[in-house]
């Protein structure tokens, strides 16, 4: 369904409109319109994942194999979350390291509960989590 499109008028510093001007240029948007309505998108999914609402995404995880029982860890850390995680890839990026994919469905705090643990274990040299809504409540 194609949604009407209502215009309306925004009154703002020049100074902030300049930069923000850049900031879209640098982010290839074509007009201010879409870059709007991608701010109040996200400021609208963050408030639904304060609210604990049910979120999709995927924690992205880099390591170095060889770090000693990390792997292990690693395992019985989703195996406590397996109601959110849905799916999960691992591919090996070089001789030492892993990149890992798990993808999650669930309410919005056991995914960041998860990416904290993941984040702070050990050995794990960088984890990432993004979420996007289901779809409920965002247009
Ligand atoms: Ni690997």
């Amino acid at each position: 369904m194609i949604e009407k499109l209502i215009r309306f008028g925004v009154s703002l510093p020049e100074g902030l409109l300049k930069k923000f001007d850049r900031l879209i240029k640098e982010k290839n948007y074509t007009s201010r319109s879409k870059a709007i309505a991608d701010l109040i998108r996200e400021e609208l999914i963050k408030k639904q994942w304060q609210q604990d609402k049910e979120i999709a995404g995927a924690v992205v995880l880099v390591y170095n194999h060889h770090k000693r029982e990390l792997v292990d860890k690693l395992i019985d850390i989703q195996h406590n979350f397996q109601k959110i995680i849905i799916s999960n890839q691992h591919i090996h990026i070089d001789k030492d390291n892993c990149l890992e994919i798990i993808a999650i469905k669930g309410r919005s705090q056991q995914a960041q509960k998860l990416n904290d643990i993941l984040k702070a274990t050990k050995g794990i040299k960088h984890a990432t989590l993004s979420m996007s809504s289901t779809g409920k409540g965002i247009e």
